[in-house]
């Protein structure tokens, strides 16, 4: 008998703090206010505003340096349950978080990433989605929407077109939460299929609408991020999970083939805030019974790790001046991938570019003087925890003062305006607008 109470000591520390069910607003606040204090030095709460019934939409930041940024070390996020009623991503954060801090300085991996990357966690974007859902459903509730019965995917500013809705205070919530750190890569959490959708969303002739399709200029990049989620879900890699829906090799697709939407978060992202965004559609139900969450960790943990670990490909490092004074808002791009919005330094004068291992000339441009171009090559094995480091001495004669004074706010919207628009001849397919209107639905 004693045994048996000896296995029950031995094991209990081991146990998650958080059992496998639905948290819902006050259980999950409970819970994140105690990771928050039990692990204080590698974690930090915060909200970055309220939902239209007042609450909280929290972040919880797990770091090294939580509170704030580190130069070197780059920012990612995952966002989940902007849809309320899409709920495996909300809970699959929640143990993410337990996982990250019960294993750092246990598990060397989770060590090594905690150390060398800032991660930002979001449960739920649709706090009043999820609470208002009556009867879970594997289809389609009220909670999709949030207290206003706006879509909060298909309420951000569209650079394809004028996108005219009232913008709700989740979305403005994230809106400004994007300006206030430098996003490196990121991924928005659904449910209703299985696949990892990558940008556009949204498109014009211009990014491929004629072909059905929508790519941005880093499309290598992000079939390379959607494929590294997806490769490690077995159910989602084989592409056909869901019944009567879509059959996605490999469980990825471009947003756009799937079908296109306006005003969408992962668009957003990637134009505007300087970070990659990928779409993870994770179960074939949106609102599965609770006995199911288990076998959703188990399936998705590797491949939500994985994905994190991403953030550091490619290169990264400062802009100096030959003084050695860093320099904001210095256009750094690579040479044929150019950014709608021109991605910048930030204010510590650093770059992140996600990159697969390759040899690229990086262009970087203070407006109103010569671009300096310059060669970097990016190695096979570059993502120890850390992308390629490459510091750029501006070889600037005159004046800085153009620098200091930011350009001239990006977005112009549409920013497509003066590209061919849709015409009947770039609109998806007859096919593809039947599975339109029977996926509008799910991201
Ligand atoms: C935080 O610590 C308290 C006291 O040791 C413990 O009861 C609780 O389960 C811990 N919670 C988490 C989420 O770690
Ligand atoms: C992680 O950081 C901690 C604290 O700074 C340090 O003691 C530890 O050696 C680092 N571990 C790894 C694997 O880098
Ligand atoms: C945008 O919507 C408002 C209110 O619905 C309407 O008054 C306005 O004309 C719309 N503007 C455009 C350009 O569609
Ligand atoms: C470098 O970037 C600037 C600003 O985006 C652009 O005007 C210029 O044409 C680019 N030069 C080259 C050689 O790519
Ligand atoms: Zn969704």
């Amino acid at each position: 008998m004693d045994f048996a109470l000896l296995w029950l000591g031995l094991l209990l520390p081991l146990v998650a703090a958080l059992d496998f069910g639905y948290h819902h607003q006050e259980e999950m606040e409970a819970f994140l206010k105690d990771v928050a204090q039990n692990y204080s030095s590698i974690t930090h709460l915060h909200s970055i505003g309220k939902s239209v019934k007042g609450r909280h939409l929290w972040v919880l930041v797990v770091g090294r340096s939580p509170k704030e940024h580190r130069i070197g070390i780059p920012e990612f996020k995952y966002v989940a349950n902007m849809h309320g009623d899409e709920t495996v991503g909300r809970e699959l954060l929640l143990h993410l978080i337990d996982y990250l801090v019960t294993n750092d300085g246990k598990d060397p991996e989770i060590t090594n990433l905690i150390n060398s990357t800032r991660i930002h966690i979001m449960p739920t974007m649709n706090p009043d989605g999820f609470e208002a859902v009556r009867k879970p459903d594997c289809f389609y509730t009220n909670g999709r929407e949030n207290n206003n019965f706006y879509d909060l995917n298909r309420n951000f500013p569209d650079a394809f077109e004028f996108n005219n809705v009232s913008r709700q205070p989740e979305t403005v919530a994230i809106m400004e939460w994007l300006k206030t750190e430098t996003f490196v890569l990121s991924a928005n959490l659904h449910g209703g299929a299985l696949v990892a959708s990558y940008p556009f969303d949204n498109g014009v002739a211009a990014t491929g609408s004629s072909y059905s399709r929508s790519l941005t200029p880093d499309d290598d990049v992000f079939e390379y991020l959607a494929n590294t989620y997806a490769s490690r879900n077995l159910n989602m890699r084989k592409g056909d999970q869901c019944k009567n829906k879509m059959n996605f090799p490999n469980g990825v697709t471009n947003g756009y083939s799937w079908y296109p939407l306006k005003g969408g978060m992962q668009d957003y992202n990637y134009i505007w805030a300087q970070c990659f965004e990928i779409t993870l559609e994770l179960s074939c139900c949106k609102y599965p019974r609770e006995e199911k969450l288990p076998f959703f960790w188990d399936s998705n943990k590797a491949s939500l790790i994985e994905y994190i670990k991403q953030v550091h490909l490619g290169v990264k490092g400062q802009v100096f001046d030959y003084k050695g004074n860093p320099l904001p808002n210095v256009i750094v791009e690579v040479q044929d991938r150019r950014h709608i919005c021109p991605y910048k330094t930030n204010k510590f004068g650093e770059y992140y570019l996600l990159l697969l291992p390759g040899s690229y000339t990086l262009n970087v441009t203070v407006p109103g003087h010569e671009p300096h171009l310059t060669k970097v090559i990016i190695p096979k094995k570059s993502q120890d925890f850390s992308a390629l480091k490459k510091d750029i001495l501006f070889p600037l004669r005159g004046k800085l003062d153009s620098i200091l004074v930011s350009n001239p706010p990006c977005p112009m919207i549409p920013l497509y305006s003066t590209l061919p628009s849709h015409s009947a001849a770039t609109k998806p397919s007859l096919f593809l607008f039947l599975v339109t209107l029977f996926h509008i639905l799910l991201k």
